[in-house]
């Protein structure tokens, strides 16, 4: 899986060189179960039963138990009634794509808005919570892009969805050394959840500096090595002018998609409406929905003889717009994009799910209180950029193991566990077996339901560059 480490310049500490053995053998890349039948509809408005597949995939490492459903009754939340009052007052259902946003995102109650939703205690773990590792060879990414921009004075680092800012942080501190870069940085960090801006700030505020209320809440701080850090609700907001780093990891997933489904009268937008009994169900829309125009473009890209092999579609608009705003900003500032998320170089078919406290949950039960994601398109990605810019060019996707494999992650485990506890190791082993590795980790003696799983080939890294800063590292 990872069996060449580029020669970078010393940017990991310890900066070891010689080849090193690998720690683990993983097991071949085996292809994702990729379950279609999870959630179908019927024509005609009827019900379904919307119960994801126990098939299906899971991409945050530990999750693999089939869904927990609650028959008890209980109070309609607020996120419930909002939202219930939307579909009444619409008088029909509404798009899944519109359900997914105001599930994770509704200003009030959304998923993201009001709590920390990250790690054990939380519903799912993701890779830079999972080792610092991730982080800072996503600096090391980042640093050999500004080289390539020709080390300029002013760089926008940006950050989509930083989530606690863990990522940033271990970025920060293990490029702290390289002061000219430091010096570049005007740090921006894209996020919609102002309890998660609050984390944010606090992982990232000087160490050595108590941080009032009301500084924690504030638009901006600087972290221990002096770099200004600002936060956003939208990309739109970071200003444009200079040069710009864009980094989105897990941030495309959490984007609403449309689902669609082949039925006799050709392909149908799948709809959440309220059923006789008061709870959600999926229905097909009657009549065209105006998404469908965003459907036609990724099966001219796709192709007749893919699109006539499927049942299901999901498209997702957002991220073809964002990607668009992306490649624009990049072709008349310069810079580029890492994006790195779950998904397929291909159109997706049915990949949205739901995960509350590490399992599997129905996409419809108790909306707010779950996250739900979907598999990232990656070549629909790849076509938004192309046709936003011809100044930019996209490289990728290739797998999360080959990425930080290239990036160095085995010297950097080797100094790292070079000088450690036991126990240090032992989540080092784990951390590492996480990121690169691909299914069950084979060392692992603990529990059967405890066992670390790689995320190495579904996770996968795509690059967009101003053509103008050559091919990125490490996609030459
Ligand atoms: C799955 S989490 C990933 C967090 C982080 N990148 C990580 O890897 O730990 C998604 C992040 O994107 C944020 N987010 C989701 N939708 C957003 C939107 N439309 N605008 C801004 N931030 C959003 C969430 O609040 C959260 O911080």
């Amino acid at each position: 899986m990872i069996r060449r480490s580029l020669s970078l310049s010393p940017l990991l500490s310890n900066g070891v060189r010689r080849t090193l053995p690998l720690l683990f053998s993983p097991s071949p890349h085996r292809s994702l179960p990729f379950s279609s039948s999870s959630s179908s509809s019927q024509e005609n408005g009827s019900d379904v039963n919307p119960q994801p597949a126990a098939a299906i995939s899971i991409d945050r490492s530990g999750l693999y138990n089939p869904p927990a459903h609650s028959h008890e009754p209980s109070a309609d939340s607020e996120l419930v009634k909002h939202l219930k009052s939307i579909i009444k007052f619409r008088g029909g259902p509404i798009s899944v794509a519109e359900y997914m946003e105001e599930v994770l995102t509704n200003p009030q109650s959304g998923f993201y808005i009001n709590r920390d939703v990250f790690g054990t205690e939380g519903d799912f773990i993701t890779s830079p919570e999972v080792s610092q590792m991730f982080g800072e060879l996503v600096g090391v990414w980042t640093m050999c892009l500004w080289e390539q921009m020709g080390k300029p004075e002013k760089v926008n680092l940006v950050e989509l969805g930083p989530g606690r800012g863990t990522l940033m942080a271990d970025l920060l501190r293990s490029s702290s050394k390289f002061a000219n870069f430091i010096k570049s940085l005007d740090v921006h960090m894209v996020e919609c959840s102002p309890t998660l801006q609050k984390i944010q700030h606090n992982t990232l505020k000087r160490v050595d500096e108590v941080v009032s209320e009301e500084e924690s809440t504030s638009r901006s701080t600087r972290t221990l090595s002096g770099v200004p850090i600002h936060w956003h609700s939208t990309l739109e907001e970071v200003p444009l002018g200079s040069p710009t780093i864009i980094i989105a990891h897990e941030f495309f997933d959490a984007l609403p998609v449309h689902q669609f489904q082949k039925a006799s009268r050709g392909w149908c937008e799948k709809m959440v409406d309220v059923s006789d009994d008061s709870s959600f169900r999926f229905v097909l829309s009657p009549q065209p929905t105006p998404a469908l125009l965003y459907l036609m473009k990724l099966c001219r890209w796709a192709g007749l003889e893919k699109i006539s092999k499927l049942e299901h579609m999901e498209v997702c608009p957002k991220a073809m717009e964002l990607t668009q705003q992306i490649a624009k900003r990049i072709s008349s500032d310069g810079g580029g994009a890492l994006i790195i998320d779950y998904g397929k170089n291909e159109i997706i078919s049915d990949s949205l799910q739901a995960i509350r406290k590490h399992k599997f949950v129905d996409i419809l039960d108790n909306p707010g209180s779950a996250d739900l994601s979907a598999y990232v398109d990656f070549a629909s990605i790849r076509h938004s950029a192309e046709e936003a810019s011809e100044d930019v060019s996209v490289h990728g996707p290739m797998t999360q193991s080959q990425f930080l494999g290239s990036l160095g992650i085995n010297f950097r485990v080797e100094a790292l566990l070079q000088n450690c506890t036991e126990e240090q190791a032992e989540s080092l082993r784990t951390g590492y077996w996480r990121l690169v590795g691909d299914g069950e980790a084979p060392f692992w003696e603990g529990p059967d339901d405890q066992a670390p799983i790689g995320m190495g080939s579904r996770y996968l890294a795509m690059a967009i560059v101003n053509k103008k800063q050559g091919v990125p590292v490490p996609f030459e």
